[in-house]
């Protein structure tokens, strides 16, 4: 099920809080970032933050600026963005600014905290996801009912941890502010726990007065047949390499990527690279890695079209050679036509060797787009 593109964004001091333990909120960022995060807010069709900001810091999250309101309404969308919160318990504040300021709210909570929700009379629409709170029903929810394609979280701390350590965090908009907090007992941006091991990718960097923003984006692929944010990422960029394929009227353009479990790109390759009339996008990148790389076995292999299965060209097809390789887990945007083979089924070739093949269809134009005269 499609999720909106999730973006966190946070200010932190310079040791990393969010906030410090004073009954005010810690004003951290600079004048001008304020009005970047209300061009952000414009831009997004839900912002989100946990209870505990709400009970902290009381926000109105409005999108200030009165251009901005009306250039969503000339782009047909409401003056403001649907709020929302979490909440497990229910129990909040309906005297609240969140509840009475802006546009359309929703609570995401359990069974139990919405009985509590509704008792509470909150001015919003209390959504139930189970005993427990689930965040990916809670994405599916918010883009197949409220059709929200881009959504931005506010906070807090224990709101990011959890998007990111699940693999649901398209982006990260952080910014630095120069000042220290030093106080252990103030919240902090990220909490312990599983984070992904590798390096994420910085993406921008952009001073603004005397704080800075940094935006990244996490690389680690998901496991199994669970898709992460990150392998949208991958899968996008192996469809930009089909793009650079020389045409060929009698062979697909495809573009693949080889990631290791901790987000480090391993090889990349497309169709009839480097002169080679041939070769496919899989046979190109898995050529480039070791036969014995230790970090094959826990790879994710990125294609824009799944993998073959027959091949006069040459003796193995991609499916085989990714078998041969070790992978386990393959993310591929479209299944393969019968253009020149009646019935491929690379996918189901793969899955019944235990590889987890993971089809993401929301790539599928992007994929077929420089292949559109074989079709
Ligand atoms: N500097 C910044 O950019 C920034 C931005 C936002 C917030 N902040 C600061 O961050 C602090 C608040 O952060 P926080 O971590 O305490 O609170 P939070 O992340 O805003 O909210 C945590 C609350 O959300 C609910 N929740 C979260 N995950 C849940 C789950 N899996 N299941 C059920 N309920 C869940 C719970 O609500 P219930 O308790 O109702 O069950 C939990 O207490 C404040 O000091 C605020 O000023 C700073």
């Amino acid at each position: 099920m499609p999720h909106p593109h999730v973006l966190l964004s946070a200010a932190v001091s310079l040791d990393g809080y969010l906030d410090d333990t004073g009954p005010d909120r810690l004003l951290l960022s600079s004048p001008a970032d304020f009005d970047r995060v209300d061009e952000v807010r414009a831009s997004v069709d839900a912002i989100l933050i946990g209870a505990g900001t709400i009970r902290a810091d009381n926000p109105r999250l409005l999108v200030n600026s009165e251009a901005r309101r009306a250039a969503r309404v000339a782009a047909g969308k409401p003056p403001y963005p649907l709020k929302v919160t979490v909440s497990g318990s229910g129990e909040l504040d309906p005297a609240a600014n969140f509840w009475h300021t802006g546009g359309e709210k929703v609570v995401y909570t359990t069974d139990k905290g919405a009985d509590r929700a509704r008792e509470l009379g909150l001015a919003a629409e209390v959504v139930a996801l189970g005993p427990a709170l689930d965040w990916r029903r809670l994405l599916e929810h918010l883009h197949a009912v409220h059709g929200v394609e881009r959504l931005m979280v506010e906070g807090g701390g224990r709101i990011h941890t959890q998007l990111l350590q699940q693999g649901l965090a398209d982006e990260v908009q952080l910014v630095l502010a120069p000042l220290f907090v030093g106080d252990p007992e103030a919240p902090r941006l990220f909490g312990p726990g599983g984070y992904q091991g590798g390096r994420l990718r910085l993406v921008e960097t952009r001073r603004i007065e005397d704080v800075v923003l940094m935006r990244y984006e996490p690389t680690a692929p998901g496991t199994g047949p669970t898709p992460a944010a990150a392998d949208h990422h991958w899968l996008a960029l192996a469809c930009r390499l089909a793009a650079q394929c020389p045409p060929s009227r009698t062979a697909f353009s495809v573009g693949a990527v080889v990631v290791a479990a901790d987000g480090t790109e391993l090889a990349r390759g497309h169709s009839r690279e480097s002169g080679d009339p041939v070769v496919h996008a899989e046979e190109a990148a898995l050529a480039k890695i070791a036969s014995d790389d230790p970090r094959l076995p826990s790879a994710t292999v990125y294609t824009s079209l799944e993998p073959c299965t027959h091949r006069a060209s040459r003796p193995a097809p991609c499916a085989r050679l990714i078998l041969d390789a070790g992978v386990r887990r393959v993310v591929t945007a479209w299944r393969e036509p019968d253009t020149f083979v009646t019935g491929a089924d690379g996918t189901g070739l793969l899955t019944g060797q235990g590889v987890d093949v993971v089809v993401l269809t929301d790539h599928e134009d992007e994929a077929k787009a420089p292949n559109r005269h074989l079709l």
